[in-house]
């Protein structure tokens, strides 16, 4: 069932959105090489505490990090460790945020240091999200989104995750629909005013064969080992467009 958000809904989310937004200036502060995973998963939570909210993944089906950190192969759910950033690294960082009961859930990606491969595959990667949210607009589809997505990164020569999806949010992070990144124009759910979205392309090098960790359980790794990345906006649909709330 989808939820659709009442102008309160949407004042609280915003709330939430505001503390993710700090928290992604820390993040981009402090990653840089030498910090772990661990230490920037806890610069987060201070922050998300401090602020009067929950991080949203700490607990989830037990996983055991406050954010998510995922470095290079692997695509996205990296559980905070004692790993230390090397210069060149790709580090797409998932956050969630509950405040007041209403959640903010996106990500983003880090290039540590220079390095053209990561810079060119984030590219990639979050113009393949403005593709999708272009077509987030009232009477058009899921899969209209879906499509847009896939079809830009596709042409790009990159690997789409499947498996994965973007989703509804609000008072749980998965809501209803979920938003593949890859489908058929004009098929699925019809976009209406209110309705608060997760577009979240994860994409991959040369081939989308992945495998989960075996020490964490949680980490998606890409089976060759090569580059990945992830990148996650929350839109609102509005009467007449889309508002990206996480820009
Ligand atoms: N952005 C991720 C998602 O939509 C966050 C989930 S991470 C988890 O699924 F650790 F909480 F599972
Ligand atoms: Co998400």
């Amino acid at each position: 069932m989808i939820i659709i958000k009442s102008n309160f809904d949407i004042k609280q989310i915003k709330e939430a959105v505001k503390i993710w937004k700090k928290v992604r200036t820390a993040m981009y502060e402090n990653a840089k090489v030498g910090i772990t995973l661990k230490e920037l998963d806890q610069i987060a939570s201070k922050i998300i505490k401090k602020n009067g909210a929950i991080p949203t993944f700490l607990n989830y089906q037990g996983y055991k990090g406050n954010i998510c950190t995922s470095v290079n192969e692997v695509i996205i759910h990296g559980v905070p460790d004692n790993y230390k950033l090397k210069d060149q690294d790709l580090l797409s960082i998932d956050v969630g945020v509950t405040y007041n009961k209403y959640v903010c859930d996106a990500a983003y990606t880090i290039i540590i240091g220079t390095n053209n491969e990561a810079e060119k595959i984030s590219k990639i990667c979050y113009e393949s999200l403005l593709e999708g949210i272009k077509s987030a607009i009232p009477g058009n589809t899921i899969g209209d989104i879906s499509y847009s997505i896939g079809k830009y990164i596709i042409e790009n020569g990159y690997k789409i995750l499947k498996d994965f999806t973007g989703h509804g949010c609000g008072k749980k992070m998965h809501e209803d629909p979920l938003i593949p990144n890859i489908g058929e124009p004009k098929t699925g759910v019809k976009l209406v005013e209110g309705m608060v979205l997760c577009l979240e392309p994860m994409i991959m090098t040369d081939s989308n064969k992945y495998i989960i960790s075996k020490e964490d359980s949680w980490s998606v790794i890409s089976k060759n080992k090569k580059l990945t990345c992830h990148w996650e906006h929350m839109i609102l649909i509005t009467k007449d467009g889309y508002e990206v709330l996480t820009e």
